[in-house]
């Protein structure tokens, strides 16, 4: 029985909508007729979705063009998002770390679990992360849902051109405290400067574009291998 091909996250033609739907049909057929989705002969369709995250709110943050020019450059197989709700999220409060959750945090965990890897891109504060970022994380360590940060691939793009060390040093500290999966071979410096920003919000030098698309690839490579045994996943 011939094996199902698998699209990687890395590579491959565009997904169109139509040629999902039919995965699905032709998926849903095979499993009516109770056959294993893995035996059936036809291309899979895997993408691997992946949710940027910058620590700026400045509207010409470099870290936010950085992601912008993530998503802007994303290789294909790759769904990048950006996350865009961060001033929107209340301070941190344990207790109101229940349901209903208020609607600000519902919204950013369900981002977090519809995604398959994370990117951070996080700039240094007076000697640290600032502190509306550590407050996202903050809401996301008593996530206890499928799909939380726990066990989730991440990675940081650290675009400072002065190193923002202590910054990213907390970083991993927290991300090593929420149990995230912590993709060292994803996680990179491209230094940026405002001046490398054009009009259109996003970095235009191809060598820093590839460099930054080089995060996704490398952590799309990395789901897919940490995946390579599950011959599914359409979404
Ligand atoms: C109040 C303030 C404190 C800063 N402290 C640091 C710091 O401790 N270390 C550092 O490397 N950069 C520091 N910076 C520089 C910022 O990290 C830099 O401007 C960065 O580009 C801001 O990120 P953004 O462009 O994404 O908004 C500081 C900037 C400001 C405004």
């Amino acid at each position: 029985m011939a094996r199902a091909r698998r699209r990687s996250c890395e590579g491959g033609p565009p997904i169109t909508g139509d040629e999902v739907r039919r995965a699905i049909g032709r998926r849903d057929a095979a499993r009516r007729k109770g056959l294993e989705v893995a035996e059936v002969e036809e291309p899979m369709v895997t993408t691997c979705r992946v949710l940027l995250i910058s620590g700026s709110l400045r509207s010409s943050s470099t870290n936010t063009a950085v992601l912008r020019t993530a998503q802007a450059n994303a290789p294909q197989g790759i769904a990048a998002a950006l996350y865009e709700g961060l001033a929107g999220l209340p301070h941190f409060n344990p207790d109101d770390d229940t349901e209903p959750l208020p609607s600000a945090v519902a919204d950013l965990r369900a981002s977090i679990h519809a995604a398959d890897a994370l990117v951070f891109s996080v700039p240094e504060y007076a000697g640290a992360m600032p502190g509306s970022f550590k407050n996202l994380l903050d809401w996301l360590i008593g996530d206890d849902q499928p799909g939380s940060i726990a066990g989730k691939p991440v990675a940081w793009i650290n675009a400072s051109p002065r190193g923002a060390i202590n910054a990213h040093d907390s970083l991993r500290k927290v991300l090593d405290y929420a149990s995230a999966t912590i993709v060292e071979s994803a996680s990179t410096e491209v230094p940026v400067t405002g001046t490398m920003i054009g009009a259109d919000g996003l970095i235009a030098d191809p060598t820093t574009r590839q460099r930054i698309a080089g995060t996704l690839t490398t952590l799309a490579s990395d789901y897919e291998d940490r995946n390579s045994t599950e011959a599914t996943g359409v979404w």
